[in-house]
């Protein structure tokens, strides 16, 4: 009786959405209800560890504000941010890959001259990034707009430090020039902790699991009539490459920030010679 009872209200509950207008909502609810029960009579959780489930989820909705989001940062150490990434990503190998958003960018990026620096602290070691925005047949595209987003020398974001960084700190919205190049300033990203202080810090801690991200900087890449791409590159020589506590590393989108001493260099950048520099090109996919 009570094994008929496990297996038939599945079929019910699955069935009480039959009446869901929108086709794709039924489909979804239906599967989060087949694979969530298949959870259920599998693991068969006491009353007592689905109350600290529910404690848990309740716990991470409370942990979020307008600069916190502790959904995001969990189904990012899941790796399910990185599953709908790569089931959605383009697969065309030419053109620049995709990675993770993560739960920073939650702010707008204040626009900034091509050449401009986007660290306002100037504490860490100074490098140029610098490349071309190109169509996947290698055409320049004028005109894109990279909006870019980095933790500082100490790994943190702006929005993790109000009153202690300017607003705007490691952001900056730029524009392609005519032959689709950009460049910026900024100091070389260091890796960092994901915050600790919440859930997903908990379970981190619980698990055993280290919470660090390799240095990187954030880039969403748009231009008309092509696909907007949102990634990072990753610093070549950084720690935790092989063990992203997000699994977002991509060997494509490892660069190297190059120790280069070139004067007149420097000079066009307007940075200190010697210094480190990040080249590679973005390549997006006509839409
Ligand atoms: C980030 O790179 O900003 C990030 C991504 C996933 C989780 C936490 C941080
Ligand atoms: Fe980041």
């Amino acid at each position: 009786m009570a094994r008929e009872f496990t297996t038939e209200i599945t079929d019910t509950v699955v069935g009480s959405f039959s009446g869901t207008a929108d086709p794709r909502l039924r489909e979804l609810l239906g599967a989060l209800t087949r694979h969530l029960h298949a959870f259920v009579r599998e693991t068969r959780p006491t009353t007592t560890e689905w109350e600290r489930a529910i404690g848990f989820l309740t716990a991470t909705g409370r942990m979020c504000t307008d600069t916190r989001q502790e959904f995001i940062l969990l189904s990012d150490v899941l790796g399910v941010s990185m599953l709908v990434e790569a089931l959605n990503g383009h697969g065309d190998p030419g053109a620049t890959e995709s990675t993770v958003l993560g739960p920073f960018h939650l702010t707008r990026s204040p626009v900034r001259e091509l050449g401009a620096t986007i660290d306002l602290v100037g504490t860490g070691e100074q490098c140029v990034v610098s490349g071309r925005v190109l169509s996947r047949d290698g055409t320049p595209l004028p005109g894109a707009v990279l909006d870019v987003w980095q933790a500082d020398d100490r790994g943190f974001y702006d929005v993790q430090q109000p009153g202690v960084q300017p607003p705007g700190n490691g952001r900056g919205l730029f524009t392609a020039d005519a032959e689709g190049r950009f460049r910026f300033r900024t100091c070389v990203p260091s890796p960092y902790p994901v915050p600790t202080d919440g859930p997903v810090g908990a379970l981190l801690g619980t698990t055993g699991r280290h919470p660090w991200r390799p240095a990187h900087i954030h880039f969403i890449a748009s231009a008309e009539g092509h696909a907007p791409v949102t990634t990072h590159i990753f610093v070549a020589d950084s720690p935790y490459l092989d063990s992203d506590v997000v699994f977002a590393v991509k060997q494509s989108l490892v660069q190297d920030f190059a120790e280069t001493d070139d004067p007149s260099l420097a000079e066009e950048f307007g940075v200190v010679n010697p210094f480190r520099h990040a080249r590679f090109d973005l390549v997006l996919e006509q839409a």
